[in-house]
């Protein structure tokens, strides 16, 4: 597909040439592969969820925005709302970028709420004549009416020493009337880090310094971090670049995962954490953002898509989606990750079905589609593989299975559609043992998250089958198991 130049990339969208826009959204709505309750662009790029909050009765979820194509260029703020976690409504854009110290992006940042109003910090990327990278946080206010204004100077102006100018991605949070923030951080050595900010105002900042982990090499650059407590415990999150695969881990050309350890030390800045997991399993996630509900849980939403690669809707003109919400927990020192109760409110028609499959596939007939929730129980598990799949039609499909002489989840998208880039390979596995299966998948025109067992395991994969691949099928292997299924249509 043909790039863009640099100044076609680094166009503010009053810059749009006349009908440029509208040829898009036209290219846009004929794509067979736009999603039908995920949040994805109207045209463009979607990457990071940023601003993800609570605030004024309504949830906000901004996202990074590219708006002339499926590149990364210039990127704004886009924002969208919604009263229940389930049906989002789009605003349009949030931050516009083109001051000086955003010149070329409103990168990634979070928000918090102070004198009811909602402050969003993020990176301000600019670039000068010779393309040299100036980077700075900022923060832009939104009141009750939904307006958004800028402050006008960086609230962080410069970075500190020891570290280049990938450094970005605030994530603020308050405890007692204090703020503080995480930013990702390069240092100097070219290994990842993320550094700490306090503040009592939100607009005058001070350099706590580096969080001091285990990790003092760990990857080149650590994205999108993320810090918050639950049940007594600190977890910090981030998406590390620069990881080698090992085994069947860092399988994705890069990374998102988590530390749980002790809460901070806010005055030694000591991290004591066990070693960093992945938080999916699957193809494609990268830079998720949490939030608290006003009821207290704690909800994570991802980006669907990782950088650096190329997806079948390029040439469509658009390119990927955020993930579902997700509500986190901690069990047994790892992080329970479950879809949120409230995308019960997408169901539509329900099905169930009950079955005894013995060493064959069976496609059932009464469960098929492309949009839908399927909640699945595989029990008296006597097979050595059991497992669905589904998007399928005589040569496509997407396979979930689980191996019981080798105790392992597999997500094949192999023949899934449209092939996806090699790099980012075709197969993902995961060491998991159980006598019994819980897989709850929710699949949309072009993706699937799969949670297993109550979400001790997530993948969330984009897949791109034909249209026409819509069936469903159990199959056992070497043996025999009972499904009992139950499908909502979305
Ligand atoms: C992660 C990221 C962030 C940055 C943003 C720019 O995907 O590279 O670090 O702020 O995207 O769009």
């Amino acid at each position: 597909m043909k790039k863009m130049t640099r100044q076609e990339k680094y166009r503010y969208i009053e810059q749009a040439l006349p009908e440029e826009l509208e040829l898009l959204k036209e290219k846009v709505s004929k794509s067979s592969w736009r999603q039908s309750y995920h949040i994805q662009p109207p045209t463009g790029l979607l990457n990071d969820p940023n601003g993800f909050s609570y605030y004024n009765g309504a949830y906000h979820l901004f996202y990074q925005w590219f708006p002339f194509g499926a590149e990364h260029g210039m990127k704004y703020w886009f924002h969208t709302t919604s009263k229940d976690l389930a049906n989002w409504e789009e605003v349009g854009i949030g931050i516009k970028p083109g001051d000086v110290y955003d010149s070329h992006g409103a990168y990634s940042g979070s928000a918090v709420v102070k004198d009811h109003r909602l402050h969003l910090m993020y990176t301000g990327n600019a670039r000068d004549a010779s393309w040299v990278r100036h980077t700075s946080q900022c923060m832009a206010v939104m009141d009750e009416n939904g307006s958004i204004v800028k402050i006008d100077k960086p609230v962080i102006p410069e970075i500190p020493p020891g570290y280049t100018d990938h450094f970005r991605d605030p994530k603020v949070w308050e405890v007692n009337g204090e703020y503080f923030c995480v930013i990702g951080a390069q240092r100097n050595n070219k290994t990842g880090c993320t550094v700490l900010y306090q503040s009592k105002d939100l607009i005058h900042w001070n350099f706590k310094g580096e969080v001091v982990t285990d990790l003092d090499e760990f990857g080149y650059m650590w994205e999108c971090p993320d810090y918050f407590e639950m049940d007594g415990k600190g977890i910090l999150l981030f998406s590390p670049q620069g990881l080698e695969p090992e085994k069947e881990r860092y399988q994705n050309i890069y990374q998102s995962g988590y530390l749980l350890g002790k809460p901070l030390d806010m005055e030694t800045l000591s991290f004591k954490h066990q070693p960093f997991q992945e938080l999916d399993k699957g193809f494609d996630f990268y830079a998720q953002q949490t939030t608290k509900t006003p009821d207290g849980r704690r909800i994570l939403v991802g980006w669907m898509g990782l950088p650096d690669l190329e997806y079948p809707t390029d040439k469509e003109g658009w390119a990927h989606c955020l993930t579902l919400p997700r509500q986190i927990s901690i069990k047994d020192d790892k992080v329970i990750q479950r879809p949120v109760p409230e995308l019960a409110l997408l169901r539509k028609e329900e099905k169930n079905v009950n079955i005894k499959i013995d060493n064959e596939t069976k496609q059932l007939e009464e469960l098929h589609g492309k949009a839908y929730e399927l909640f699945c129980e595989i029990k008296d598990l006597k097979a050595e593989r059991v497992g669905i799949e589904f998007r399928a039609n005589n040569s496509e499909k997407t396979v979930l299975s689980y191996d019981s002489v080798n105790n392992e989840i597999i997500l094949d998208r192999s023949l899934s559609g449209q092939p996806l880039e090699k790099k980012n390979g075709y197969i993902r596995r995961c060491s998991f043992k159980a006598e019994e299966l819980k897989i709850h998948m929710f699949v949309d025109v072009s993706s699937v998250e799969i949670f297993i067992n109550d979400g001790e395991e997530v993948f969330t994969s984009r897949i791109f089958p034909s249209e026409d691949s819509e069936a469903i099928r159990f199959f056992s292997q070497n043996g025999s198991a009972t499904f009992r299924a139950l499908k909502w249509d979305y």
